[in-house]
């Protein structure tokens, strides 16, 4: 048993490295440019930094400008090269990734949720992570207060189905 015990903390600390690796993986579409951003802008974060913002060509060079303020090491045709991919490749609406689908448990509060929680982001931003379950009313009031459509009996049917599929 004990000579079993070196093996299984090697798994474990290979399947705990294994997402670190994924998230290493160069998250920027392809197109003309991209192997220039992908060099001069990882020296000092992550792509994703940058894979996850969306703006225009205008947004993307001030953007840019900052960077090779902060160190970034581009030449000025090359500042050209890095804001066109951008600018191209992740302007508004470009490349996002399509929500996965998401399918609700059953239950009061289902089809709420499946109306009311999806018109600014995916459900999946709603329905993955499990929550505390004191957090899903507080979530649910914010998300009214930013313009979900609810009343009060529909903010409690919608928090009391969140608290009883995704809480601990
Ligand atoms: C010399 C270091 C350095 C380099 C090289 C660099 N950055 Fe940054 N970048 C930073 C720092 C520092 C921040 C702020 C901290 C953070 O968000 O990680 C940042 C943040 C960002 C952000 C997020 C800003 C925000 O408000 O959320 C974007 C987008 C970005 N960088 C784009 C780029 C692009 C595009 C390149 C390549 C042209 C690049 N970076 C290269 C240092 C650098
Ligand atoms: C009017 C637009 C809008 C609607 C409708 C909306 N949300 Fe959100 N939601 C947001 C925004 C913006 C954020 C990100 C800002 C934040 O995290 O506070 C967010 C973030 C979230 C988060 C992540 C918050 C966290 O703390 O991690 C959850 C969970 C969530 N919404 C649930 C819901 C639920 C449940 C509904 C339906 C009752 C809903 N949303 C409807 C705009 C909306």
């Amino acid at each position: 048993m004990r000579a079993a015990l070196p093996a299984l903390v090697v798994l474990a600390i290979a399947a705990a490295v294994a997402p670190s690796r994924a998230q290493n993986a160069n998250p920027l579409p392809p197109g003309e440019g991209r192997d220039l951003v992908a060099v001069a802008c990882s020296q000092c974060h992550y792509l994703g930094t940058i894979a996850k913002i969306r703006d225009g060509a205008a947004g993307w060079r001030v953007y840019v400008d900052n960077m090779v303020l902060r160190g970034a090491q581009l030449s000025g045709p090359e500042i050209e090269t890095v804001v066109n991919y951008l600018a191209l490749n992740l302007g508004p609406g470009m490349n996002l990734s399509p929500p996965k689908p998401v399918t609700l448990p059953d239950g009061a509060g289902k089809d709420l949720v499946e109306t009311r929680c999806s018109v600014c982001h995916d459900l999946e931003r709603v329905a993955v992570v499990k929550r505390d379950r004191r957090a899903w009313p507080l979530i649910v009031a914010d998300m009214a207060a930013w313009g979900a459509p609810t009343t009060p009996e529909e903010a409690k049917t919608i928090a009391d189905y969140l608290t009883a599929h995704f809480s601990d």
